[in-house]
């Protein structure tokens, strides 16, 4: 039998979170190849149908990587994002899946390193939590 390996989506506010994971590489940190980034110009774009869609069509966790708060370049996105992932995590938790499936993280541009241990943490977690759809489910 094949060990599990979660599938997890980051969407990425370009300024910050993005910025820190170019870095990452840059820096060539080791971590997780689970995880697919979605740029977006802020995290205020990602709305809660965006988060439960990605766990519907094959992701096993998501989480959303934006601004320090307070300093989102767009004011108030980094904000938005996070009662979205608030709200998303509710209607998970009512949906009897784990809510930490989803999760908001803010970082700097200079946090290569935070970034790769997001990573780590959001594997571990979803890897301690396994599939969302078991074949069970199917
Ligand atoms: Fe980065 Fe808004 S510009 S979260």
């Amino acid at each position: 039998m094949s060990e599990f390996e979660p599938k997890i989506v980051a969407f990425c506010c370009n300024f910050c979170a993005f910025a820190a994971a170019d870095l990452a590489g840059a820096m060539r940190l080791q971590y997780s190849h689970s995880v697919r980034i979605i740029r977006l110009p802020c995290t205020g774009k990602v709305d809660t149908i965006h988060l439960l869609k990605a766990l519907e069509d094959g992701a096993d966790g998501v989480f959303v990587a934006g601004c320090l708060e307070g300093q989102c370049h767009y004011l108030e996105g980094n904000l938005r994002a996070k009662k979205r992932v608030a709200y998303a995590k509710r209607l998970l938790a009512e949906a009897g899946i784990a809510p930490e499936r989803i999760d908001m993280f803010n970082l700097s541009s200079a946090m290569g390193g935070r970034f790769a241990e997001i990573v780590e943490e959001m594997t571990e977690r979803i890897t301690k939590l396994g599939p969302v759809y078991t074949a069970k489910d199917l």
